[in-house]
């Protein structure tokens, strides 16, 4: 039986391996964390994440061939194949700051591995990392006098959050890059017949390990580019009476475009989109290549703007102030069918909405606890609501900033009676449906389209 380990078991570590398992009973996989909790989470069938499917594949394969554990070093010392999936967030401090990857996480973890291993053992690179990060892994890793000998991988992850389920199950590539070798392809090898159990061999795809690397940062910053790109048109749309959504139909129906990823939004959000963005930046200033690092920085730059965009709109239409104002907030984390609310569009909204002094009640299917974390219980000026109805009570607007389904079937005509005259409703995602509201009685304001107001 084949030993797989994962260490760190967040959104990627945990979805995976219980993918893994469930498809691949002759291996016994284990993941392994510094976090505890977490692990406790996990191994109790509870995942510590929300995400639609995963409890139950997680229940197929726990305690049969799926295993959570903080024991380290014996679950390296155990392992064939040791995936690595720690956290690579951008560097806060020093050379780089706030633009490069933090690889402090990463580094810890070769160098946990190659004091636990007295054997021979293939390590992957599941986390997001910089283009030739799999060099300095190599060389911490191999730098040894204990005869032992790893082969790196790079193994990139594609799945997105809220549908990881899906995105795992039946994913449009798996990539494997490796290196030139006997050996490299051998590891490559071993590598595929773990996934071709279950993804079709065609879309299991061998490639180099920078290419690898690489493919990994561009194919986020070709997905936040075409955000980005839509977002600049909304600004545009509102001001010609163009209506965005038509555009991107209109746009995406040509299939050298394409019809995903083009609805124009308050912004991206996510732990990867900026993240990565700003690594490729840093990596094209690295090696001289000012002109492209400045063409990338723009994708960042306008989703900064179009958050901006969006609150200047609510306090510009709601008579130039909404200090003292009730505002309700529909919807905390960074997109639907998640709690999770790293570089959510939904904290700079509100932190800008706070800086104006307005009064805003944040309400979320999933994105409490956290939003309760990052705002803390006692700031002034901010409340929590289970109910989105609850949070509206009273309020003069409601910012929609995610696209929980929930939120399309809402009794507005009673959320409505309970609002503050005139009542606003800025619909950062463009999921309700407008002419209603606007008959309901609300002024309605989508991202990228004529408003409809009464005022
Ligand atoms: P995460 O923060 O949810 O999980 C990382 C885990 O690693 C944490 O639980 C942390 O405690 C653990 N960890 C850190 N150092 C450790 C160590 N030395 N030993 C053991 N455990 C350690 O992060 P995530 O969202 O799962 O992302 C992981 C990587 O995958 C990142 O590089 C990210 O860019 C990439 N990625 C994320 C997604 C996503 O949807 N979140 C998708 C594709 C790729
Ligand atoms: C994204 C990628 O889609 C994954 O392939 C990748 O693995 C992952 O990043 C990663 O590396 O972490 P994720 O951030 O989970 O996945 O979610 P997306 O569906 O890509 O959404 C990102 C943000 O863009 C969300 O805030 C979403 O609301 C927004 N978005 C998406 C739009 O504003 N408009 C769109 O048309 C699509």
């Amino acid at each position: 039986m084949k030993n797989i380990l994962c260490i760190g078991a967040g959104y990627v570590g945990g979805p995976t391996m219980a993918m893994i398992a469930r498809n691949c009973p002759d291996c016994r996989v284990t993941v392994v964390d510094i976090n505890h909790e977490r692990i406790r989470a996990w191994d109790s069938g509870s995942p510590p994440i929300y995400e639609p499917g995963l409890r139950e594949v997680v229940a197929e394969a726990l305690h049969r061939n799926l295993f959570f554990s903080t024991d380290i070093p014996a679950a390296i010392a155990a392992a064939d194949i040791i995936f690595v999936s720690v956290n690579t967030p951008t560097k806060t401090f020093g050379e780089g700051a706030g633009m490069a990857a933090d690889l402090q996480y990463w580094e810890k973890t070769a160098r946990q591995i190659l004091a636990a291993s007295d054997r021979d053992k293939i390590v992957v690179e599941k986390s997001t990392v910089p283009v030739r990060t799999a060099t300095a892994m190599e060389r911490i890793l191999n730098g040894n006098d204990k005869g032992v000998k790893f082969e790196v991988l790079s193994n990139p992850e594609f799945l997105a959050e809220g549908t990881a389920i899906a995105d795992l199950q039946s994913p449009d590539r798996v990539l494997i890059g490796g290196k030139p070798t006997a050996s490299g392809d051998r590891a490559v090898q071993e590598l595929v017949e773990i996934y071709a159990q279950w993804v079709p061999r065609e879309r299991i795809l061998a490639t180099n390990v920078w290419s690898s690397e690489l493919s990994k940062l561009v194919s986020n910053a070709f997905l936040a580019q075409r955000i980005s790109s839509i977002n600049s048109i909304s600004a545009l749309a509102e001001v010609t009476d163009a209506d965005v959504q038509e555009v991107s139909r209109a746009i995406g129906m040509d299939s050298r475009i394409g019809g995903r990823f083009l609805n124009a939004s308050v912004g991206f959000g996510g732990s990867c989109f900026k993240k990565d963005v700003l690594n490729l930046v840093y990596l094209c200033q690295h090696y001289g290549l000012q002109e492209a690092a400045g063409y990338w920085r723009q994708v960042i730059e306008i989703n900064e703007y179009q958050k901006r965009r969006f609150v200047r709109r609510m306090v510009h239409q709601m008579f130039n102030t909404v200090v003292g104002k009730r505002i309700a907030i529909f919807g905390f984390a960074f997109k639907a069918d998640t709690g999770d609310t790293r570089e959510s569009p939904a904290i700079d909204v509100c932190r800008q909405l706070l800086e104006e002094r307005a009064s805003i009640v944040i309400s979320d299917p999933q994105a409490l606890p956290n939003a309760r974390q990052i705002f803390g219980e006692d700031l002034p000026g901010i409340e929590f609501a289970e109910d989105p109805a609850a949070a509206a009570a009273g309020a003069g607007a409601i910012a929609l900033l995610t696209e929980w389904d929930a939120y399309r079937r809402l009794d507005y005509e009673s959320i409505f009676a309970s609002m503050e005259k005139p009542a606003f409703i800025f619909d950062g995602r463009n999921i309700l449906d407008h002419r209603r509201l606007f008959e309901i009685g609300f002024n309605v304001f989508p991202i990228g389209k004529p408003a409809l107001s009464h005022l």
